[in-house]
């Protein structure tokens, strides 16, 4: 049976695509069978599989899009044979992330380290916590350098949020790979930003064992 893995967070532009997609690369790159289900009516990935078809680069992933009432079905097939589904959700909490935090045995929130971000993912977080989900906090887009990052996870717990150890930080990697429908540890394997992916899957096997 499948480990159904959300990445949700109200907040646009957070990471969710970026992370789902890559995320779904990287634990296929494990030998696992997995889906990436694009539940977003905007469709983000769907340019992103159509450069991935020319990738001779690509590891085998199955890819669907579907949408509102049909996400709950698509999994109960797709959890019969894969190790991982990984759901990219839509902003703004609407009904589509709804129906797939309901379905998901984790709740993968990316949240870039900066106020607004942290008061954004409050919608996410109730939303989680009234479907009893397990909800956890990936900071994205971690700067270099600065207090804030360490100041926004101490807020975080101090709240009781759990929040992974595990970071992805501002890499352009994320970006050229993905341009080329590709996920960092495929583009850029000797990149940091795949060091910090594969750091990432590593923590969501751990998690999908208890
Ligand atoms: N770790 C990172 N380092 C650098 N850039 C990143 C990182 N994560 C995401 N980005 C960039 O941030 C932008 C927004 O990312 P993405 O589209 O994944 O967010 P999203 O949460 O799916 O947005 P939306 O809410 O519109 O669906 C993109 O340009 C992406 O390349
Ligand atoms: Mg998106």
């Amino acid at each position: 049976m499948a480990f159904v893995v959300a990445v949700a967070q109200q907040k646009g532009g957070a990471g969710k695509s970026t992370v789902a997609a890559n995320l779904a690369v990287a634990l296929a790159m494990g030998g696992d069978r997995v889906a990436l289900l694009d539940t977003d009516p905007q469709q983000s990935l769907a340019r992103w599989w159509e450069e991935r078809a020319h990738q001779p680069r690509a590891v085998a992933l199955d890819f669907e899009t579907p949408a509102g009432w049909r996400i709950p079905a698509a999994i109960d097939r797709l959890k019969r044979n894969h190790g991982f589904i990984i759901l990219d959700t839509a902003p703004h909490a609407e009904t589509e992330a709804k129906i797939a935090i309901r379905a998901a045995d984790l709740v993968l929130l990316p949240m870039q380290p900066s106020p607004a971000d942290l008061w954004a993912s409050d919608a996410t977080l109730k939303l989680a916590a009234a479907e009893k989900r397990r909800a956890v906090v990936l900071l994205n887009r971690v700067p270099a350098s600065g207090k804030l990052p360490q100041q926004i996870q101490a807020e975080l717990v101090r709240r009781g949020v759990a929040v992974l150890a595990e970071k992805l930080g501002n890499r352009t990697a994320f970006a050229s790979a993905f341009m080329l429908g590709l996920a960092v540890c495929e583009a850029a394997p000797k990149n940091q930003a795949t060091t910090e992916l594969s750091a990432l899957a590593a923590a969501v096997r751990a998690m999908q064992k208890g």
